[in-house]
This record gives structure tokens, sequence and C-alpha cells, in this order.
């Protein structure tokens, strides 16, 4: 979370830095500020709010200055205030700081600073960074961020800049992401691509413990021995327009719309005939190694963890091998058991959420073996595991993820599919019909997007209540919690994603003609049970919104609304039920006049545990 970008070139530092911070408004927008050097001094604005604030305080007093950098805070350590928010100055003004992470031996540092008479402002942890470089400054500012960094504990990815020496950004990382981009007599840094693709495409991704001295003409980048580092230049792989809404209002509703042809993207290469075999580029693993198998453990947070229990439902269907699915967060807590040839698939739209990121680490260093499932290229997930399968989803910048999520259930689709023809574990008839049925999908996805009028009818009838469950069971229960999830993170409307099995060992009692239900009942082995369940609310007047397969009277004759599905396989539902879902969270928010891209307390990439 937070956002840094800088600036050195010959162009005007803080418009640079404004526009870069705008792709990056998705990481934390509870307060933003740029600081520009001009004229050998540092000057800063600040603002509480979100980055149209900061534009407003630049256009009625601007920051002229080519050397800058700029920063979109999410807090961690203190609320958002203007004293609070970055970039961070040391004493004398002289040396500015940007920061993305958490210094966690900050208490200590900054009783040790303030005792050898350094003056902090905020509250901030970041504050002792500027501190730091402060008291190790001897001309030079690479070998005092150098020093400073030596010092610190945490996470963290910097951008620093100090008036006497205008001609250089500092940058480094440990744990937080991090990019410098190349351009011709100006470069920059950012903390991810997607901020600085308009200005290049070609970038270096800075790894952990690593400083980059930045000028107008050169980069040069080094570990903290100041050994040079030889790091390849990385093109981004999408044009500068895939990070702009194209006529939609919202980029969640952009993302939405998307899935059919990313869903092309995803299949391509990999599934083109039912009667081929599945290939996974970057999954590194023989057949041998499949059939080897003991458990799979699949970790993730939030949407893609919910993506992560369909992953488990599959492999155990169809591959037959032993697999879990827990919360990254809760991996770090517990001291779970690795048996030998486990494979641990990490599931991420970013590739660095800090959860995931650790989870990781734990599993690695027990012995399992780490497939990845990710979106964004060259993410620290991405570095550090065995092998890996992109979802191919192009950015998804909407904070609330909805392409990432079909398509990390896609994905999944395919591995387990894989899995199961190369361990020969499930009916070849059976996997030939799922994948001609995958090989549909994308289809049927786009048939779904065209029928949005009638899900916004239907979102017309509900928006104004304030609250819902979400019942599934099976493959779908995590789509009603997906579906849950979707809407009370973008509309605020309390709603809770169940088994609709568990509902008669509580939630029931919150049904009235107040609550809404949807109930997910499409054809498959839980049919007949889900048709009861929604019978037991419709006895207690509880309204209730069905997702259905086309045609269906049964659930018709129930519900007093029905969001339609083309039918297909029971195990690919998952995909096309989250559609409807997807666009009935969004037309309520919109309804409700929330700003959907930006949810209050949220941002898209959490690199902090
Ligand atoms: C919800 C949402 C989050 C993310 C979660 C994991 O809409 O986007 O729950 O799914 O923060 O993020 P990644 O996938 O980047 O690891």
């Amino acid at each position: 979370m937070c956002g840094i970008v800088g600036y050195i070139g010959s162009r005007q530092a803080a418009e640079i830095c404004l526009s870069g911070l705008r792709r990056l408004e998705y990481r934390g927008y509870d307060s933003a500020g740029v600081a520009v050097i001009r004229d050998g001094q540092l000057q800063v604005r600040k603002v509480v709010g979100k980055l149209a604030n900061l534009t407003a305080a630049l256009r009625e007093s601007p920051l002229p200055g080519t050397t800058g950098i700029g920063h979109t805070r999410w807090a961690t350590h203190g609320k958002p205030s203007v004293t609070n928010s970055h970039p961070h100055l040391s004493c004398d003004g002289r040396i500015a700081v940007v920061h993305n992470g958490i210094i966690e031996n900050y208490g200590e540092l900054r009783n040790q600073l303030e005792a050898e008479g350094h003056q902090f402002r905020s509250v901030t942890d970041t504050e002792v960074m500027p501190h730091l470089v402060e008291k190790y400054y001897q001309g030079d500012l690479r070998e005092a961020v150098r020093r400073a960094i030596l010092d610190l504990e945490g996470a963290f990815a910097f951008g620093v800049i100090c008036a006497d020496e205008p001609e250089q950004l500092i940058a480094a990382r440990r744990f937080s992401p991090l990019v410098v981009g190349i351009g011709e007599g100006e470069n920059y840094i950012a903390s991810d691509m997607g901020a600085i693709r308009p200005e290049t495409d070609q970038v270096y991704v800075i790894g952990d413990d690593e400083l980059a001295l930045i000028t107008p003409d050169d980069i040069e980048l080094t570990d903290l021995e100041l050994n040079p580092i030889d790091r390849q230049v990385f093109t981004i792989p999408w044009p500068p327009e895939a990070a702009q809404k194209s006529g939609h209002k919202y980029f969640m509703h952009k993302e939405i719309h998307e899935q059919a042809e990313a869903m092309h993207a995803c299949l391509a290469g990999r599934l083109s005939n039912p009667d081929e075999p599945i290939i996974l580029e970057g999954l590194g693993m023989s057949e041998q190694d499949i059939r080897n198998l003991q458990k799979v453990v699949f970790t993730a947070c939030g949407t893609a963890f919910h993506a992560g229990m369909v992953g488990q439902f599959i492999m155990e269907s169809l591959a037959q091998v032993p697999a879990q699915v827990d919360l990254a967060a809760e991996f770090q807590v517990k001291d779970p058991v690795v048996l030998d040839n486990t494979l641990a698939v990490i599931i991420s739209q970013s590739g660095e959420t800090a959860d995931s990121l650790l989870a990781l680490r734990d599993l690695k260093g027990k012995g399992a073996r780490i497939a990845s499932v990710l979106n964004v290229v060259d993410s620290s997930i991405a570095r550090e595991s065995d092998g890996v399968v992109y979802i191919q989803a192009g950015p998804e910048i909407g904070v609330a993820s909805t392409k990432a999520y079909t398509l990390q259930v896609l994905t999944l689709e395919l591995l387990a599919l894989h899995f199961a023809e190369v361990r020969q574990s499930a009916p070849p008839e059976q996997i030939r019909a799922l994948k001609a049925a995958l090989l549909a999908v994308p289809d049927q996805v786009a048939e779904l997007l065209r029928r949005e009028p009638e899900v916004k009818q239907v979102a017309a009838r509900y928006y104004e209540m304030d609250d819902a469950l979400y019942l599934g069971r099976g493959i779908n229960l995590p789509s009603a919690m997906e579906g849950a999830l979707k809407l009370k993170e973008i509309s605020y409307i309390h709603a809770e994603g169940y088994s609709a099995g568990e509902m008669k060992h509580g939630p029931i009692a919150l049904v009235d003609p107040e609550l809404f239900t949807v109930a997910i009942a499409v054809n498959g082995q839980v049919y007949e049970k889900m048709t009861g369940n929604i019978q037991e609310i419709k006895a207690r007047e509880g309204p209730v919104i069905g997702v259905a397969n086309d045609g269906d009277e049964v659930i018709a004759q129930q519900c007093n609304d029905v969001l339609w599905v083309p039918s297909c396989p029971e195990l690919i539902s998952p995909i096309t039920v989250a559609i409807p879902l997807q666009l009935l969270a969004y037309h309520m928010a919109d309804m409700r006049g929330e700003d959907i891209d930006q949810p209050r307390n949220l941002a898209k990439t959490v690199t902090v545990e």
C-alpha cells in the first residue's frame, strides 16, 4: 500500500509525479504529496484526501523543478493528516523521502535520533528515514541512504532526494515493490510499472536490498555493499492505453467487460482443442514431478483466496491429490506440516501481497515446491517461485478484483486438468468434456456481459437494502463468498457469504423481509439442496435473488428475481456465476453513489502484513 513515484530529467517533475500517482492511487488515497528541488531548495506540497486535492493545490501554487518525488498514502502509522503525509523531511528541510512499507524498529530509532537532537514532526514510522539520512549525510546522498538502510528493519521502497545534490535521485527497496523507468535524458522510479507506462516501456525491476543511483542520464544499480548489479532491462508487455478507462465510468466496469477477451488470451497456447493435452509453460514441473505429488496447498488473500477455494475443490476432484486451502495471513500464525512432494500454489493478482509472500517463504523454507498463479509479471512472488503460470488478465486497476478472479479460476481449472491428464486420475471423457466446456467459457462470458441491463434492473430493486446473505455450496461456496465480498467492499452493504448447508446452524436467524439473499442454484450435485434452502428463506419472507441456469422454471417460481447464466459443467460454473454477481455489486454501489474504484479504507496492493 502507498504508492511512490520519482522523476529526474528536464521536464516538470511535479506534473510527471502527479500523473504517475494517478495511476498508483489504487494503492492508497487518504493523503498525497510531492517534493521538488528548485534553485537549491526543497519545496513540498501535501494534502489530505484524494489526489484531486493535490492537483488543485499544485494548480493554485505550482512547484517548478525537474527533480521530484511523490507519494499517495494508505495510513499505517498515524492518521491521515498533512503532517503525517509524505514526503517527510530532515530537520534542515534539505532531504526528502517517500516510502512504501513499514519500518518495524522505528520506535527504537526515533528514540535514538531524538536523543541525538533530531526533531520529529509526524507520528509516522517513515520519518526516521530522512533523519537517519541527515545523520549520515556527508556530501554523498547514496552513501547516506545506504548507511541508513543498514539500520532499518522491516519493509520499504524509498525515493530520496537532497537539495544539495539536485541531479540525483536515490531509490532502494526491501520487500516493497519498486521499479526504475528508463528514459532518454530522464529517468523515473515507481511502485509499479503501470505508473510510468505512458512515459516508458523500459524498466529495471529492483530487488531486495538493492540501491539505485539515478541521474537524468544514468542509472547505477548496486547491492548494499555497492557492488554493481547487472540487471536486464524489462520491457513492459502492454500498451500505455491499457491503464485508461476507455469510456467506462470506472475501471471496475471496464475490467468486468474485459473478461471474455482476457479468457481467450489466457487459454491461447495452453488449450486450443479438447483432444490435445494442456500445456502450462512456466509451471516448471516434469510429468514425474506431477505424478509424485503428495499434497497441493493453495494459499492467498481475499478474492484470490476464493479462487484458491475453487482450486482446492477441483484439484481433489480431478487430480485426486489431497489439497488444502489456507488464508495466507493465517499461515504465519500456524506451524504447518509440509510433506515431501508438496506443491504450494500461491495465487495473487499483484504478486506483491505481503501475507502471500510470507506464506510462500514459510512453505518454501519447509521444502514445498512453489508454483504461483499471478497476473503482474516479474513481481516479488514471481521471483521467489519455482514456477509461475500467468493468468494474462492485463492490468487490473479497480480496487475490487474482477477479471483477475475469473482468470485465476480459469488458470486453476487448467492446472487441475493438466494434473488429471498426467496422473490419469479422471476418466478421459470427463477431461475432454471439461476442456471443451472451458473453450466455450469466453463466449458464455461475452453473452453474460450482454445481459448487463437485466442485472441492472435487479440491482435497482435491492440497492437500498442494508443487509445481504450470499449462499452457495460445494464448488459455489467460494462464489457466494466472493459475491458477498464484492458487494460489501464497494457498496458498504453488509453482506455475508455462507455455505447454504450451514444456514440452519445460525444465519437463518437473520432472515426477514429486510435482508435479501442471493442463492446460487445452478445445475449440479447441490441443486436440490439449494432449492430446499431457498424454500426455507421464502417461508420466512426473505426476498431471494436466484442465480440459475437459463430456463430453470423451478428457480423462476421460487425466487423473487433470477440472474440467469448459461449452462456448463458444475466444476466450471464458478467462472460464469461470478459475472452477474460482479455486475450486481457494481450497479448497486453505483446506484448508491459510491466511488467504486476507490472504496473507503481499502488499497489494491496490500504490501503490509
Ligand atoms: C478484493 C480484492 C482483494 C485481493 C487481495 C489479494 O476485491 O481485490 O481481496 O484479492 O488483497 O490481492 P492479490 O491478488 O494482489 O494478492
